[in-house]
């Protein structure tokens, strides 16, 4: 009877620990996604145009005074979230699969923050 029990309990505190390590992987999904970093982000999706001799900025630089996204302070990030999904002038449009909603929101988020408003 008693090594039953002991079956019981040992089976019980395997339940547990499996719970507790799903719970443990939800809130580890959770902070990842809060803790996208935009700047690194503009620099792995969008850097290669928006650097220097980028297409981006060359072609940025006829219209514009500052041709450097990350040094603008006018941009919001509705303007670049809607410049990037449609795309603009020359730039192609970056579909989900090159850059998900949240990481174009970070990278927007950070374009931003240069932005008064
Ligand atoms: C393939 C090259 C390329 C990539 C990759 C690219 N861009 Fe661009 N981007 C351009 C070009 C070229 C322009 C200038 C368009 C024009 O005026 O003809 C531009 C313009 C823009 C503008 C408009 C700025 C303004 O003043 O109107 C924004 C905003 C922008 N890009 C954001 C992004 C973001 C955010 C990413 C990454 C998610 C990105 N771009 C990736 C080429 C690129």
């Amino acid at each position: 009877m008693s090594g039953r029990c002991a079956m019981k309990r040992k089976a019980g505190r395997l339940l547990a620990i499996t719970l507790l390590s799903g719970l443990f992987t939800i809130c580890a999904r959770g902070e990842e996604a809060a803790m996208l970093d935009g700047k690194a982000l503009f620099h792995e999706k969008c850097a290669m145009c928006h650097r220097v001799m980028g297409m981006g900025t060359g072609l940025l630089a006829r219209r514009v005074d500052e041709p450097f996204l990350e040094k603008r302070t006018d941009l919001t990030a509705d303007y670049v979230i809607h410049a990037a999904r449609s795309g603009i002038g020359n730039m192609p449009a970056i579909p989900r699969g090159e850059a998900s909603d949240e990481q174009l929101e970070a990278i927007a988020t950070y374009l931003a923050a240069g932005n008064a408003e």
